[in-house]
């Protein structure tokens, strides 16, 4: 037998069909309970979405270490060949708000909560292993040149190439996506990248700087701009319809995970700034290690609490595991958390898809709306004398050494540290076939800009990182707007 209907105060519901009214015509009566609580909890069924990476899709799996590195840190969920630790993974697109379409050109978030014995390791990355900027301070500039513009209220290419313009660190990322893997075909045909460097630190306290690289073992397939278009008309949930249906046919999509590690020591002489987001370190300088396998098998069961409630944060590390001094990832150490605490409010650690599941959350935090009475009748305060958790004394990471004095920076560059070789390098791999269409979906875009100034200043980017591709690139966009004019 079904259960009875009740109210939220578990009432039991007369009548689910028909207001309440005062006699058959009306007007509605102020005392049916159902009505209102009803239409009131509809007007509330929305909260803020993420200022950024608003839509997306998650699922649950598992992670399983395959290749001893336990020489390299001391994180239990790595320690062994064969360990299993429970995952989430919610992927995304990053400028469309929450009910965008999905198969467009823009990167993907790849954001992987490990719930460890150790407690829950987030590593928020993306799909590409670089990224457009390289201080924290300019993100807000940037992710507004990239969204609606306040008075026109679409996107302007304008502002989008102005912002470039201003930053000629975005031309290896621009390069990266316009190319062939702009648009991934689906979340499970791309790749993941950590994109920032990390610390890894092994139990006698030797530390490493780290890059996470998952590949994707669907092969990775993208979508041309023609291609997209069309999926984007058809079906605007394609990435989620794709994964959730996938998972559902038990056809679990998977990742191999390797890593590049740097001894501590190698840093300070790399010919790149190894903290630089926006440049790779070259495979024949630090080659892929394998780590282990990634496997989704499990759909949430409930989008809104599980996916639209997650919460990331680059700063929920475990012990073995910490940050390097890159900028932007220290940045993004604060921004997350407090993020969310305005999205879900201070007590979202206790949602179920946040919480630990391999140990428990034990500490002095309390109250707050929505608090629920997890920790009872201890005390509220540290130390105490009845037993309370109490510190271990044991950093999470190494100590970084540090030099200079405090002061408003540009990230340092090394010997082969421009803004242009690896933009250069990434064009020169690329078949002629995938220069061709990297110029023609750069070109499509940048001639729709309606100054000259940001056209020119664009151009000498792309001049810099490759003289063919900025004289190609120039001629394809002097060319259709030659076309406009006519
Ligand atoms: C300083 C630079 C950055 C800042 C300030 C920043 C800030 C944010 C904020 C505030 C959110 C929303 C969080 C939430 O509401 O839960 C977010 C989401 C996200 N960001 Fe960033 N971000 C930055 C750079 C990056 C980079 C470099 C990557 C990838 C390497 C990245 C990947 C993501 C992902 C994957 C999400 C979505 C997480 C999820 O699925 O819930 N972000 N970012």
């Amino acid at each position: 037998m079904s259960k009875i209907l009740t109210t939220e105060s578990g009432a039991p519901i007369a009548d689910n069909q028909n207001s309440a009214s005062a006699g058959e015509y009306g007007p509605l009566l102020i005392q049916d309970q159902q009505l209102l609580e009803k239409l009131a909890r509809f007007n509330r069924e929305r909260i803020p979405e993420r200022v950024v990476h608003a839509r997306g899709s998650g699922a649950y799996g598992y992670f399983e270490v395959t290749d001893e590195v336990s020489q390299f840190t001391r994180a239990n969920f790595l320690a062994s060949v064969g360990k299993r630790t429970e995952v989430f993974l919610r992927f995304s697109t990053v400028a469309g708000n929450l009910g965008a379409s999905d198969a467009v050109r823009d990167p993907r978030g790849f954001a992987l909560k490990f719930y460890t014995e150790e407690g829950n390791y987030d590593l928020v990355g993306n799909n590409t292993p670089v990224f457009f900027i390289k201080d924290p301070i300019k993100f807000p500039d940037f992710i507004h040149s990239q969204k609606r513009d306040p008075y026109t209220g679409v996107q302007e290419a304008d502002n989008v190439w102005d912002f470039w313009a201003h930053s000629p660190a975005s031309t290896h990322q621009i390069t990266w996506l316009f190319g062939d893997r702009g648009i991934p075909a689906s979340y499970r045909h791309m790749n993941g990248y950590g994109s920032h460097t990390y610390q890894w630190v092994n139990e006698s306290g030797d530390a490493f700087w780290v890059k996470y690289h998952f590949k994707t073992n669907q092969g990775v397939r993208s979508l041309d701009g023609g291609q997209a278009a069309e999926v984007v008309g058809a079906d605007a949930d394609s990435h989620q319809r794709d994964l959730h249906q996938a998972i559902e046919r038990g056809v679990f999509p998977s990742w191999t995970l390797y890593v590049q590690l740097m001894p501590v020591a190698e840093a300070a002489d790399y010919r790149f700034n190894p903290f630089d987001l926006t440049k790779v370190w070259p495979h024949a300088d630090y080659p892929l290690q394998k780590v282990g396998r990634l496997v989704l098998n499990k759909n949430p069961e409930n989008v809104f609490a599980e996916v639209e409630q997650s919460a990331f944060s680059p700063n929920n590390f475990v012990p073995g595991i910490g940050p390097s001094p890159d900028k932007m990832l220290q940045g993004r150490l604060f921004a997350y958390a407090d993020a969310q605490r305005y999205r879900l409010g201070v007590n979202h650690t206790l949602l179920a898809v946040n919480a630990p599941k391999a140990t428990e959350a034990n500490n002095y935090g309390r109250d707050g709306l929505s608090a629920v009475n997890k920790s009872g009748r201890g005390k509220n305060y540290e130390p105490n004398s009845y037993d309370g958790p109490a510190q271990t004394d044991a950093a999470l990471a190494a100590p970084v050494a540090l030099n200079g004095h405090t002061g408003t920076y540009t990230t340092p560059a090394h010997t082969k540290d421009d803004d242009f070789f690896q933009a250069g390098e990434l064009f020169r791999l690329m078949s002629a076939g995938e220069q061709e269409r990297l110029i023609g979906n750069l070109a499509g875009f940048l001639a729709q800009v309606s100054r000259d100034d940001i056209i020119e200043k664009n151009l000498a980017h792309f001049h810099a990182a490759d003289e063919n591709y900025g004289s190609r690139l120039e001629a394809a966009v002097a060319k259709l707007r030659a076309g406009q004019e006519s």
